[in-house]
């Protein structure tokens, strides 16, 4: 049995038990819990404090963690002016600022190392999602045994202990989500593996999410991640397990994007706009973190590793795609999502996606994202993530050259100046 969602006068309120066809059950291996037809679960063990100043005010949670904090970020929110106000806030703090763009296992190991030798007992990681993911990673190896590497538990390794330093997560993107989530993507480069790490000792303890930083995002990365929060709120919808508590955390998160995703990239200052997509980031990771994602995010890594494609560009990517490729399978379930969103018809919602990376300014075709046709191939055979395997419709090789095939530039005419709702 699966649920759908119905919709009644006051958008999607209810649910309806349809004959079960395989997808919607699943055990998900982070947190064993079962999401199948009527049986669900859910939890979220991060505290959320939501609001414009609210990173500058973070002092009361880091003190009432611990007494030897680390303020973790990156040398692009290093440099920003609202770090001093969150420095303020911890002032005897040392900064660990070398976390990269796709954050390696060696930056992470060396976090871990800096933890141990200073003693310290909590850690304020202030950026995206590469500064939360290696801040998570590395909290939860510094309360492991000494001397490891994270490597011993990427991809496929041991389960993490249950043991970490407290961690406060900052976003100063709306796009990752992973503030909320237990996961993080991790980068090995002596394996050419770009892959997320799934622990419930990954979520952080306290999220801090102030709209405010996120102000100063240019254009391009406040596209590439509001397309990334649209991509985890639509594979948690499509995940093979989703359920009903995560379907409506991942509606409100999809129309809240479709609403403002066009306000804040023409006045990156539209602080309304601003405050509903960090809303809506924060909302779709709590969304996607059971059920996870699925061939968006698996298309979404060799784009990344080989192409260099920024993550939530290497989503964006795909998207639209995969929103046409799977529709048929999810029928009125789908509907119902473009429906919720204020669209006519999915395929209406699809051009939208389309619509919104041309003004983001992210590629549309394999020429743009500079793939050549010789590399399909292997960009393929390496998309088979395990991700893929909770796509709500099985994917094989062939679906993904086809797919690819119609990103070529000649496949791909633009919708116009808007696609309209
Ligand atoms: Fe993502």
């Amino acid at each position: 049995m699966r649920l759908y969602p119905r919709l009644s006068m006051r958008g999607v309120s209810e649910f309806e038990v349809y004959p079960a066809n395989g997808v919607g059950a699943g055990v998900d291996g982070a947190h064993g819990m079962r999401s199948s037809g009527s049986w669900w679960a859910y939890r979220l063990p991060t505290e959320v404090l939501f609001g414009e100043g609210r990173a500058s005010a973070l002092g009361a949670q880091v003190t009432a963690l611990g007494r030897c904090p680390v303020l973790v970020t990156d040398a692009v929110v290093g440099a920003q002016s609202f770090l001093r106000g969150i420095r303020s806030e911890v002032p005897s703090a040392p900064v660990f600022d070398a976390v990269e763009a796709n954050p390696t296992v060696g930056t992470v190991d060396a976090l871990a190392d800096l933890l141990r030798v200073q003693g310290c007992d909590v850690v304020v990681a202030v950026g995206g999602g590469s500064v939360m993911d290696c801040a998570k990673a590395g909290c939860a190896l510094a309360r492991g045994p000494a001397g490891q590497s994270i490597r011993r538990y990427h991809s496929g390794g041991e389960a993490l202990g249950p043991d970490r330093v407290p961690l406060i997560a900052v976003p100063t993107t709306s796009g990752t989500g992973s503030e909320v989530t237990p996961f993080a993507v991790l980068d090995d480069p002596e394996k050419g593996l770009k892959a997320p790490l799934s622990s419930p000792s990954l979520y952080p303890t306290v999220a801090v999410v102030d709209p405010a930083l996120t102000y100063s995002m240019p254009l391009r990365v406040t596209a590439s991640t509001g397309l990334d929060a649209l991509s985890h709120a639509m594979e948690g919808y499509w995940s093979r397990q989703h359920q009903p508590f995560c379907d409506m955390l991942a509606m409100e998160a999809g129309r809240l994007v479709f609403e403002w995703f066009e306000a804040v990239c023409l006045d990156p200052f539209d602080s309304e706009g601003r405050r509903w997509m960090a809303y809506a980031a924060t909302l779709a990771g709590a969304a996607f973190q059971i059920p996870k994602n699925a061939m968006v995010h698996a298309c979404s890594f060799p784009l990344s590793s080989r192409f260099h494609l920024p993550h939530g560009t290497a989503c964006a990517f795909v998207l639209d795609a995969a929103i046409r490729f799977n529709a048929p399978a999810l029928g009125d379930r789908l509907e119902a999502f473009a429906a919720y969103c204020g669209f006519a018809s999915v395929e209406v919602m699809a051009a939208e996606v389309r619509r919104f990376k041309r003004l983001g300014g992210l590629p549309c075709t394999l020429e743009e994202a500079g793939i050549p046709e010789s590399a399909l191939e292997s960009l393929v055979a390496e998309s088979f993530h395990p991700l893929m395997r909770n796509n709500p419709v099985e994917v094989q090789p062939e679906d993904l050259l086809r797919l690819y095939a119609g990103l070529r530039a000649e496949a791909t005419p633009d919708p116009g100046p808007a696609a309209g709702t």
